[in-house]
């Protein structure tokens, strides 16, 4: 698999019952742009259109019983096959709730990648050969379960295309993300200085950019720590930070 990308866009092809669910998304805002400029082509396929019986059947009942449908394996191996080839030179992702749980490093990782393919799932699930021999990345977005794998994808294509190169005009846009540093982001604020009442920290309006950096800091680890303490562990913390979090009255903060 290649995973360096030379200024060519990033290819994504999309295997689903409900393509046309897609386009609305890639017309609008930073997608539509990142496709305009060639830095993203997105391609979607109805995998129906590789359902080869008189009814086009792309689901059948479950071996051994219980309630729902299962995707067949034929549809799905023949439309992926016949766009990428046997077996396929790229990541190929399924949507789905048993899957790993998405985050930012996967989309970091799934960024470098010059060609993406995914699948949405439909019904109960899909039949577990596309699985274990098609499929390279199983991603659910949570631990909910949704009528299909189009939003999920959605969500997966999104979260990797703002960090394509050239996407988002500032390049700091990115490394400042909450995830990005392991932490939740600090709040932001525009004008007006005050609202109904309501006043913008007075450091932010100070210009005192070490004072503003330390603010923004503390403010990300308190939110993190009211918020998302899973992921305190794992962020990357100096020790005068976890001795200010060990110390930190639970929930002080106001952060919502
Ligand atoms: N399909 C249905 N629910 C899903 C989820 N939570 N993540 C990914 N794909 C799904």
């Amino acid at each position: 698999m290649d995973t360096i990308r030379y200024n060519q866009p990033m290819r994504v092809d999309i295997f689903s019952l409900f393509p046309e669910v897609f386009q609305p998304y890639l017309e609008i805002s930073i997608l539509k742009r990142a496709i305009q400029s060639a830095l993203l082509e997105v391609k979607t396929y109805n995998i129906r259109d590789w359902a080869f019986d008189r009814h086009h059947t792309t689901d059948d009942a479950p071996y051994g019983g219980g309630g729902g449908m299962i995707m067949k394996p034929e549809p799905i191996f023949s439309a992926v096959e016949s766009v990428l080839g046997a077996p396929p030179d790229c990541p190929v992702i399924l949507l789905t709730p048993q899957g790993q749980l998405f985050n930012q490093p996967m989309a970091s990782e799934l960024a470098s990648y010059e060609h993406l393919a995914m699948i949405c799932g439909r019904y109960e699930s899909v039949d577990e050969r596309i699985r274990e021999h098609l499929v390279t990345h199983a991603i659910s977005i949570g631990d909910y379960v949704l009528t299909g794998g189009e939003l999920p994808a959605l969500v997966v294509l999104d979260a990797v295309a703002r960090l394509l190169p050239g996407v988002l005009g500032d390049p700091q846009a990115t490394s400042d993300d909450s995830f990005s540093s392991g932490l939740l982001e600090y709040p932001h604020y525009t004008r007006p200085p005050e609202f109904r009442g309501w006043t913008v920290p007075e450091t932010l309006l100070s210009g005192n950019h070490a004072e503003l950096k330390r603010w923004r800091r503390q403010q990300s680890l308190l939110r993190t720590l009211k918020l998302r303490p899973d992921l305190l562990p794992n962020a990357n913390l100096n020790d005068k930070e976890r001795a200010f979090l060990e110390n930190y009255p639970d929930g002080n903060s106001n952060n919502k």
